[in-house]
Formats: C-alpha cells, sequence, structure tokens
C-alpha cells in the first residue's frame, strides 16, 4: 500500500465483516417491509439475500464516513445501489445473455425459478431500488441532494452506463475488440455503478466539491481495476470460492484483460489502477484507510 497508509494495522476482514452485517441487516428489513408472500418477492429476495460480497454498498458507506458519517438515509441509498447490481445479475446470467448456472455459490434465479420469473425479479429490484431512493425519512430536509443522487445512480445503470456497457460487452462476443474498447466496455458494464456507490456515499454524507473529485478518481480507478480482476478470476479463480462457474469467457470467446495482455501484463495493470487509487484518497489521510483497504482487496481478492 502507499506509504501514508502503509504502517496503520487495519483489519479489513474485521471491518467487512461489520458493514456487510448493517448491509444485510438493512437489506433484510427492506425486503420484509416490501414482502407479499409471492413468488416475485421470493425469487427477488433469493436472489438478493444470497452471499454477495457487498462491495458496492460497503464502498457507498465507507466513502461518507471518508468525508462524514453514515447514516440511516445512507444506509438505505447503499441498500438501493445492491438492489440494482442484484438486478444486473440476475439479467446478465439469463440464457439470452451470459447463460450461467451458478451465481453467489447458488443455482441462477433463472434455474431456480424460471426465466420470466428471473427477468420480473430483476425489473422489480430495479424499481423497488428507486422506490427506496425517493422515500427516505427526510426527504424533505435534502431534496435537492437525494434528486442528485437519484439521477447518479440511474445515469450510472442505465443507456449512458451499465447497461450500455452490457450491449457493447454482448456485441463484442465472437469478435477481438482492441484494448481501448475493452476498457470503455468494462468501465460502463461496472465501473459506472462502483463510481456511483462512492460518489452517493460522499454526497449524502454532505463532501464537498473538492472531497468528491478524488473520491471519484478513486472510484474510476478501482471500478475498472475490480473488472480486470473479474477477468482474471474467469481464467484461475476456484469456482467455490467464487460462487459462479470459471472459464466461461473463453468459452464466449470473450476479449478480457488476459485474453489481450496476458495474465501478467494484467496483473500489472490492475496494480497500476489500485495505485492511482491510492494516490488520489491520499489527501484524507487516516480516514481513508477503509477506502485504501477496501482497494487492496479488489486486487488480492480470490472471490
Ligand atoms: C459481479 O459483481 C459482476 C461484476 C460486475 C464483475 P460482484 O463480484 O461484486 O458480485 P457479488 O455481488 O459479490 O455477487
Ligand atoms: C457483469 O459482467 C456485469 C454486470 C452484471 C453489469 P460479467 O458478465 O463479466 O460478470 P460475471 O462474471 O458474470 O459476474
Ligand atoms: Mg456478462
Ligand atoms: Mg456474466
Amino acid at each position: 500500500m502507499e506509504s501514508v497508509f502503509s504502517n496503520q494495522p487495519f483489519d479489513l476482514a474485521g471491518y467487512l465483516g461489520i458493514q456487510r452485517k448493517i448491509v444485510n441487516q438493512a437489506l433484510a428489513r427492506i425486503m420484509d417491509a416490501a414482502f407479499a408472500d409471492s413468488r416475485l418477492c421470493g425469487a427477488m429476495s433469493y436472489s438478493l439475500m444470497a452471499p454477495g460480497k457487498r462491495l458496492r454498498p460497503v464502498l457507498c458507506l465507507a466513502a461518507a464516513e471518508t468525508v462524514g458519517e453514515t447514516t440511516e438515509d445512507i444506509i438505505k441509498a447503499a441498500c438501493a445501489i445492491e438492489m440494482v447490481h442484484t438486478y444486473s445479475l440476475i439479467h446478465d446470467d439469463l440464457p439470452a445473455m451470459d447463460d450461467d448456472q451458478l451465481r453467489r455459490g447458488n443455482p441462477t434465479c433463472h434455474v431456480k425459478f424460471d426465466e420470466a420469473t428471473a427477468i420480473l425479479a430483476g425489473d422489480a429490484l430495479l424499481t423497488l431500488a428507486f422506490e427506496i431512493l425517493s422515500a427516505p425519512p427526510d426527504f424533505s430536509k435534502n431534496a435537492s441532494l437525494r434528486l442528485q443522487v437519484i439521477q447518479i445512480i440511474a445515469r450510472a445503470a442505465g443507456n449512458k452506463g451499465m447497461i450500455e456497457g452490457q450491449m457493447r460487452d454482448i456485441a463484442a462476443e465472437m469478435e477481438t475488440v482492441d484494448i481501448t474498447v475493452l476498457k470503455q466496455i468494462h468501465q460502463l458494464k461496472t465501473g459506472a455503478l462502483i463510481e456511483a456507490s462512492v460518489v452517493t456515499g460522499a454526497l449524502l454524507a454532505g463532501g464537498s466539491p473538492e472531497s468528491i473529485a478524488p473520491l471519484k478518481t478513486y472510484a474510476e480507478n478501482i471500478g475498472l481495476g475490480f473488472q480486470v480482476m473479474d477477468d482474471i478470476l474467469n481464467v484461475e479463480g476456484d469456482t467455490v470460492k467464487m460462487g459462479k462457474a470459471t472459464g466461461t469467457d473463453a468459452v464466449l470467446h470473450k476479449s478480457t484483460y488476459p485474453s489481450l495482455l496476458g495474465m501478467e501484463a494484467s496483473r500489472k495493470f490492475a496494480a497500476q489502477l489500485v495505485n492511482n487509487a491510492l494516490h488520489a484518497i491520499k489527501i484524507f489521510g487516516n480516514k481513508a484507510i477503509p477506502l485504501a483497504a477496501l482497494a487492496e482487496y479488489i486486487i488480492k481478492r480470490e472471490r
């Protein structure tokens, strides 16, 4: 880790455990409140409550702590982002897309239920996310900030972000794209929502434009780094640890960082991105230790 953070002992596993528990409990409360005894809600909960890493909500909370403090409102926004992410996974796994059978250690939503239910559970999670975002307890107090956050998440998730990335990702199957095109795909399909997670946490915690700018740089770098690592783990990872299939990119003839650059150069690139991220948040000193540790985790992770 960069010198400003390297001599600070930090228990990342303990931190992740605490933050994930906060997120999981809040997600469970939201699902309890939304729950109807229906097949649809069963499918939504099945995918949402499965053991995901909760990286995006944890980043949202860590960004909030870097510039201010976490509130109930920020935890709700973090949960909404996790719902958008989970919906994207359900749809990403569908036969028309990646046609995957295993997700978060369980059969994918369409395998457990059926395709129509999986499509609808994804739709409903996306919609519920925006219901949650637009109905915090103190909406009237910071309505303009809230609207800004809703717009940031909507843009990151939609045709200027994740969905455009997914579209280009599918279009790039069975052909070799160059590294510039691949980088754009990764930034759109994965980077955009990760960046929105960090910015949302910082904005809702009262971060100034001056503090949000370096956090954006941090997020851009870890967002791309996260997907580069996902490509690497698709080749080298362990299916049981990952809770999803590996080797699938090669089967689909996908252009990935390892396929275009080779494994060693891909790892170096991911490490470089993490270094850029650490450099960007130096100005926050000790307050950014959790964000720094999360950046490191992104390239050290095994799942
Ligand atoms: C997987 O995301 C899809 C990508 C964008 C690479 P995660 O690796 O964060 O998946 P979960 O949430 O832990 O299941
Ligand atoms: C998933 O990308 C990106 C989104 C769901 C938006 P991938 O298809 O590469 O991720 P995994 O490997 O299935 O998790
Ligand atoms: Mg995909
Ligand atoms: Mg996939």
